[in-house]
């Protein structure tokens, strides 16, 4: 008889979990920015969770947020570092820009409080090292904040190539990317250097990394051949009404890899904010038993444009089905849950740091190759 292939694929939806709401979670928000801000709005559905504390570099800017935000109670600070000197807090989350990542989570983890901290890890592989011994010797949680992994049609991306229909992965082809869409709706903080540390990368490229190298247990970078460029962010009429962004523009906005992996897997990575075409393409895993196609999408909000499709030669015969599509509802509040009741039984990071410093290690190693004009080793100091 043939084999239910799709059904071997069926998804499983999480159950929610009923919360113990006579012990209260504490947690602080560190930048009050527009992330912060789907943070806050899941945090406050949370029975058994106080945001009891907002900090903003920006003067008054924790003060609107919770305003704007219906937050209740909370105490306001000038920076993240005052508020982990005055609160004692179970958890923050880091919703800081790119560069203020790191002193952020080393500061939070040295005050022994547990670490939610939003995407990118951080800029360089070297702060990202200098986190993870902090989270070492803190022994607290530092999860990042991912929130596809809680897509099932990421997911299903992995239990494809774990169920062994694909046979063994060895190429993988990134697309995605933009035609025009350099952020800049709430100001500069993406683009500067000062600020964003990294571009492209940094803000929709760790995506794509994370949803590839997560599907294939995060294999070890050996060598990369790195590019960046930046065309498109320093020409004043991709900002209309704002030439002067152009100015400002320091990091990259189209970057591409040709990363070699631990396991005999070769990644071909791009991604843009702006270029002259409508997309990268799709995103193409190649396995000696069979192929999968990821239609060219956003990966950060877990939702496909069309189903992906497996090709396979099957007694003799070219054939090629396609995976139904889900649903990627509620992906920032069971990030957020997740968290939460990690502190709460003491579990794990949902997405460690184990595995994201090497979404970081490639990052850098782009920028280094870009620099340096040719290929370049990959290697990530043991913490
Ligand atoms: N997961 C997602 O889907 C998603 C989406 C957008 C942005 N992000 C990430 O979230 C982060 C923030 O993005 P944003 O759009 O909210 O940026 P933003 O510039 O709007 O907000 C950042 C805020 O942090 C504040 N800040 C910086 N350092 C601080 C410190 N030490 N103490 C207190 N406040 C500090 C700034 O003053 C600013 O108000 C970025 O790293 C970005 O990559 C994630």
């Amino acid at each position: 008889m043939a084999r239910d292939i799709l059904n071997e694929f069926e998804t499983i939806h999480d159950e929610a979990a009923a919360v113990d709401v006579a012990h209260k979670v504490k947690i602080g928000i560190i930048g009050c920015g527009w992330i912060a801000g789907a943070h806050i709005i899941e945090y406050l559905k949370m029975a058994d969770v106080e945001v009891v504390a907002l900090a903003d570099l920006i003067p008054g800017k924790a003060e609107v947020f919770a305003e704007q935000y219906g937050v209740k109670g909370a105490r306001f600070y000038a920076s993240g570092h005052e508020m982990l000197e005055n609160e004692q807090l179970d958890g923050v989350s880091i919703c800081t820009y790119n560069t203020q990542h790191a002193p952020c989570a080393i500061d939070a983890l040295e005050h022994g409080v547990n670490v939610m901290l939003e995407k990118p890890f951080t800029v360089t592989l070297d702060e990202a090292i200098e986190v993870m011994k902090a989270e070492k010797k803190s022994g607290k949680i530092l999860t990042i904040g991912f929130q596809p992994r809680m897509s099932e049609n990421i997911r299903m991306i992995k239990k494809i190539i774990d169920s062994g229909e694909l046979g063994k992965v060895y190429y993988m082809q990134a697309g995605g990317g933009r035609r025009r869409g350099i952020p800049t709706p709430y100001g500069t903080s993406f683009i500067e250097k000062e600020t964003g540390g990294i571009g492209a990368m940094g803000d929709i490229g760790c995506y794509t990394l994370d949803m590839l190298l997560n599907a294939v247990g995060y294999p070890k970078p050996l060598t990369v051949s790195g590019y960046a460029s930046n065309f498109f962010g320093i020409d004043p009429e991709n900002y209309p009404g704002h030439p002067e962004y152009a100015e400002k523009f320091g990091v990259e906005d189209f970057a591409a890899g040709f990363i070699r992996l631990e396991g005999g897997i070769v990644l071909d990575f791009r991604i843009a904010w702006a270029m002259n075409m409508d997309t990268c393409g799709d995103t193409l895993i190649l396995g000696t038993k069979g192929g999968l196609r990821i239609p060219s999408m956003s990966c950060y909000n877990g939702d496909l444009p069309a189903p992906m499709k497996i090709y396979k030669n099957v007694a003799g015969k070219k054939v090629c089905f396609e995976v139904p599509k889900d649903e990627a509802p509620d992906l920032f509040f069971k990030k957020l849950r997740s968290f939460v009741d990690a502190i709460k039984n003491g579990g794990e990071a949902t997405v460690s740091s184990k595995e994201i410093v090497i979404n970081q290690a490639i990052i850098d190693a782009i920028l280094r190759s870009n620099e340096a004009g040719h290929e370049v080793e990959v290697v990530i100091p043991e913490v």
